[in-house]
This record gives structure tokens, C-alpha cells and sequence, in this order.
């Protein structure tokens, strides 16, 4: 097992995930016993060691997809701080983690930990559910929504491997929908997650950052109450701090208790590879 964390700097946590090398956009990760090569915009510089990359488990090339020894099995596990979870090379050259949020789930695994109140937890746009994980602590209550049913089913998976009870409300909807949804029900959220991709399809609606994310924020303020904590990551080049300031000021409960951060991965040739931002927000 890994104990090198190379995601956000945060201490030398248990976490099987190194982003070994990054260059001529593509990015070597070591998942596990997995090494992976895949696509990434980002990485735009050359790559540190090109020797290294000769190591690589599979690769995966868009409209091809992945090239994998014959016997290698598509599915394996890894763990992440004291969880377990799922991996597997899907057609759409994702395995299930997005290890920039590392640092989130750190802070998801910290709050669940050591806060006495019962949170009602909205966690949207919530993919194989390991912020949903991170949030379970035998006492909140959890509400976790996808606009893909196969990333709901997988998260199902993952949550099975880690817990025996069934404490978390699955969801496969379209965010906003279901938000609006909420609303008409009466319902009250204390917690907030929201990792939106730029564009994306639910079963009864779509999602676009750049048009929805204002109707997010009010629908949020209305289903806000007794707020704790709320954190909104983007991936988004339109999206840089400042913008996405000005957008979270017009939250409710946006006081000075925030940070915003960049969403970065650290390469074993201690190289910064951005994957995005994040604006996180705490009542106290
Ligand atoms: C960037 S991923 C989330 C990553 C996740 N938070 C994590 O840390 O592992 C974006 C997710 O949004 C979902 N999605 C896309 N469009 C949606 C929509 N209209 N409503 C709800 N979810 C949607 C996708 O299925 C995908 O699982």
C-alpha cells in the first residue's frame, strides 16, 4: 500500500494514489497497482521523466479507448484514507476518483468526526459517491444525487464496501430538478456539496455551469437552514477565484469564514498540475 499522499500537500495520509508524471498533455498516475496514462488538457509542459512512462499498466486514447494487457481485470479496489473503493477503467477514460479532491474529503472525514450535530447533507453532482463516504458519521443524514445512473450504482458499490447500514439517500436526477423538487417538499439542508462538470445531462434535465450556477446559489438559499458548511469545486475555464467569488457572495450565509484554493496534484518531481478550484465555507 501507497502511504505517499501526493494530492493538495495535505500530511502523509493513507491514500494509494501518486501522480507520478505529467507532459505533452497526459498525465501518468499510479492508482493502486494500476499505472495509467490518459489525456490531460492541463498538462502542457514536457514531461519530467520520460523513462517512467515505460511502466505504465494501460493506456487510454479518446474514440479508441483503453489499451490493456489481455488479463489485466478492469476492476480493482484501493483505499483512501479509512475507506475502500471501487475502481475501473470505464469507456469514458475515468476509473471513479478525482483525486484533486483529496484535500475535500480530508475535510468531509474531519467534519463528520468531530461534529456533534446532525447535519442534513446534500451532496450534488456526487459521481461514485466518495465525498457521500466521507460525510457518513452514524449521525447526519445524507442526500446523494446524480444525473447518471451508472455513477449512482457505482457509489451504491462503494458505499456497500464501506458501511452495513443503508443511511444514504441515492438519488438519480438532474440537479436542479431535484433541487426545485426539494423545495416544493419542504425540505431543509444544513450541508452542501457540488462538483458540477461545465455541461451535463440528467434523466429529466440538463446542467450548464455557466447558466444554471446562478439558479444553484438561489435554490441553495432556499434550502438552506441552520447552514454549516457548503463547498462548490469547478473544473471550469470560464470559472477563475475572482468570478467564482463574486458568484458565492450572493450565498446567504457568505461571511468571512471561506477559503478558496486551488484544486492542484503534486508530481513526484514535486510539480504543481492545476485540475481546478475550490471555494469551501464553514459557519465558524
Ligand atoms: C466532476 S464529476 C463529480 C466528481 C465527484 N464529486 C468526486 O469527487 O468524485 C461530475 C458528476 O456530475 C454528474 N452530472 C452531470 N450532469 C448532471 C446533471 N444534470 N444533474 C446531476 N448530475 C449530473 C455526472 O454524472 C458526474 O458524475
Amino acid at each position: 500500500m501507497l502511504t505517499n499522499n501526493t494530492a493538495g500537500g495535505v500530511g502523509p495520509l493513507n491514500f494509494d494514489y501518486k501522480l507520478l508524471d505529467f507532459g505533452n498533455g497526459r498525465k501518468l498516475e499510479q492508482f493502486g497497482s494500476y499505472i495509467l496514462d490518459r489525456p490531460s488538457p492541463a498538462s502542457t509542459t514536457k514531461p519530467s521523466n520520460p523513462e517512467i512512462w515505460h511502466t505504465k499498466t494501460a493506456t487510454f486514447i479518446p474514440e479508441v479507448g483503453w489499451d490493456i494487457p489481455e488479463n489485466l481485470y478492469k476492476e480493482w479496489t484501493i483505499s483512501i484514507l479509512d475507506a475502500v473503493v471501487r475502481l475501473k477503467l470505464s469507456v469514458s477514460g475515468q476509473v471513479g476518483i478525482f483525486p484533486e479532491q483529496y484535500q475535500n474529503w480530508i475535510f468531509l472525514r474531519d467534519l463528520s468526526d468531530h461534529c456533534t450535530k446532525e447535519l442534513n447533507i446534500l451532496n450534488g453532482f456526487a459521481y461514485t459517491g466518495i465525498s457521500t463516504i466521507f460525510s457518513v458519521n452514524g449521525l447526519n443524514r445524507i442526500t446523494h444525487v446524480d444525473g447518471s445512473s451508472s455513477a449512482i450504482n457505482w457509489a451504491k458499490e462503494n458505499y456497500k464496501m464501506n458501511f452495513n447500514s443503508s443511511g444514504v439517500r441515492f438519488i438519480n436526477d438532474d440537479m436542479i430538478t431535484f433541487m426545485n423538487k426539494e423545495l416544493k417538499r419542504g425540505k431543509k439542508y444544513s450541508g452542501f456539496i457540488f462538483d458540477p462538470p461545465e455541461f451535463g445531462r440528467g434523466p429529466n434535465g440538463e446542467w450548464s455551469l455557466k447558466k444554471d450556477l446562478e439558479k444553484l446559489i438561489e435554490l441553495t438559499n432556499q434550502l438552506a437552514y441552520e447552514p454549516y458548511f457548503f463547498i462548490f469545486s469547478t473544473h471550469s475555464q470560464w470559472l477563475g477565484k475572482k468570478e467564482l467569488l463574486s458568484f458565492m457572495k450572493k450565498l446567504k450565509f457568505f461571511n468571512k469564514n471561506y477559503e478558496i484554493f486551488d484544486l492542484d496534484l503534486v508530481s513526484e518531481y514535486n510539480k504543481k498540475l492545476n485540475m481546478g478550484i475550490c471555494f469551501r465555507w464553514i459557519s465558524h
